[in-house]
């Protein structure tokens, strides 16, 4: 494809997204309660995060403090404009609403927050993109109700969407439910896969819980999740036609180590224990292949004809998708492929992909693989990319200035993918939103040094910084993609 080929539609919505946790700060301020992201210390590159029992003192809680954007937003939303955002995706912290999750009445203090920060970036021409629930679910509703695994969470969720809804009803127009809803299938007895359920369902395991239990626990709570998902978006269309409600999932594509017919099967079976995710959102009911894994197992023991009608009322207007990387499995030899214990398959090195600092994948035609196998799988579906990024360390020279060229290298390839996936395959894509595009608290290791921005922040690990705000060479890269609607790539 020629550069002059490159030609996305005008309404494209190029920008970026952060969630509240990771860069509000202000943990306690205007009547804020405690979130499960405020309990999760600092960590690193192979080393967890530890979930504390509420907050003990002394230790590093970089959530806390954020890059302080509770107090800064305008500032950071200007540079955005300059960059000419059109979009940018930020999380409504549900503690600033309902500070203990089943508070009787939402907290003003909270709401007014929000409709300062809407109407700036309205004001500024930034379309608000909206998640209601990224990872900061009310710590009391861990404390009281076991968090997801309880079905009344559900109540509690749609009351604060529909709180939200009402408020911003003419303020905001693009909305998702939870962020990265399937993340919580990558179970095993790995620390990490404890780190997924506490952000995505606030479940916490004890050392004698069996993984089967975790399973179960896992696809329970995944079901209830669901079923609040669907009767906010129904909620959402009642109180605003014009709502545009979606789900959100990482998409990691599966790609088979081998064309032998044990990885080809158990490349399947690692993409149907996956998607059901985005198979009920997106059709409103389970696929065929989860009916009779739950059947035989009795996992998901907990469902009924009103969650089934509510599904089936509830299907979404479009996907968010975060992407990041590809993952290759290949079949465990000694056993069959079924999704029964959810690890019917294991994950092997892809010798053809390299990797960041944090080993994380760098994978560009991974993202059109993975868009057009969405656009078969869900035909005519709109997708908007509201993640994709490179976690990178950054170098502030004497004069200020930070030349990222792997930045700029890691998103232009992604970004070409992305318009060959719009022009040559003819995918609905909405809108292209870059993760971090300021420097946030990392959400899996709690670092500052592991930089998404194109703006700078001069803090540190510990908090520690003048918190000033600095353009990187990437700064002016995404700024000329944007003003050439994805032209100017190079
Ligand atoms: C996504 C999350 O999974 O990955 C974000 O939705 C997160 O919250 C992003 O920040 C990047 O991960 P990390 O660990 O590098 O911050």
């Amino acid at each position: 494809m020629s550069k002059e080929t490159y030609q996305l539609s005008q309404d494209f919505l190029w920008g970026g997204a952060i969630a509240a946790h990771q860069a509000e700060g202000s943990w306690q301020k205007g009547g804020k309660g405690i979130s499960i992201a405020d309990v999760l210390t600092a960590g690193g590159h192979n080393l967890p995060r530890r979930i504390t029992d509420g907050i003990i003192d002394n230790l590093n809680y970089p959530n806390h403090h954020g890059i302080d954007f509770y107090d800064t937003y305008k500032e950071d939303l200007a540079l955005m404009a300059e960059m000419g955002f059109k979009a940018f995706r930020t999380s409504i912290a549900w503690t600033r609403i309902f500070p203990n999750g089943d508070d009787l009445e939402a907290n003003e203090e909270g709401l007014a927050f929000y409709d300062n920060l809407f109407d700036e970036m309205n004001r500024l021409g930034i379309e608000p993109v909206i998640t209601l629930q990224h990872f900061e679910m009310p710590y009391h509703l861990v404390e009281a109700y076991g968090g997801w695994s309880n079905r009344k969470v559900i109540d509690f969720f749609v009351k604060y969407a529909e709180v939200v809804f009402n408020r911003y009803h003419n303020k905001v127009k693009y909305w998702m439910t939870h962020n990265e809803i399937s993340n919580q299938t990558a179970i095993s007895d790995d620390p990490l896969y404890q780190f997924l359920i506490w952000t995505n369902s606030g479940i916490r395991f004890n050392e004698n819980t069996t993984l089967r239990d975790k399973q179960k626990a896992m696809v329970q709570a995944g079901h209830y999740e669901l079923v609040a998902s669907a009767r906010v978006v129904k909620i959402g269309h009642e109180i605003n036609p014009d709502f545009v409600i979606g789900g959100m999932v990482n998409v990691a594509p599966f790609y088979p180590a081998t064309p032998s017919p044990t990885d080809m099967l158990a490349w399947q079976k690692a993409r149907q224990a996956r998607d059901w995710f985005v198979d009920v959102h997106v059709h409103g009911e389970y696929p065929s292949d989860m009916e009779a894994f739950f059947k035989r197992s009795g996992f998901r023991s907990d469902i009924t004809d009103q969650d089934r009608e509510d599904l089936k009322n509830g299907s979404v207007d479009y996907m968010a998708i975060s992407y990041y990387n590809s993952t290759t499995v290949s079949a465990i030899e000694e056993k069959d492929s079924e999704i029964d214990d959810f690890s019917n398959f294991k994950v092997v090195k892809n010798e053809y992909i390299k990797t960041n600092d944090w080993d994380w994948g760098i994978d560009p035609q991974g993202l059109r693989f993975t868009l057009n196998e969405m656009n078969e799988m869900y035909p005519e579906l709109k997708i908007m990319i509201v993640e994709n990024g490179i976690g990178a360390y950054d170098t502030v020279e004497s004069d200020n200035t930070i030349h990222d060229p792997y930045r700029i290298d890691y998103l232009r390839e992604h970004i070409r993918e992305v318009e060959k996936a719009v022009i040559l395959d003819g995918i609905s894509v909405i809108g292209f939103l870059s993760w971090g595009p300021i420097d946030i608290v990392s959400a899996g290791t709690g670092e500052m040094k592991k930089r998404y921005g194109y703006i700078y922040v001069d803090l540190d690990d510990m908090g520690q910084g003048s918190g000033k705000r600095l353009k990187k060479d990437s700064f002016y890269w995404y700024k000329s993609v944007i003003s050439t609607n994805g032209k100017m790539l190079d």
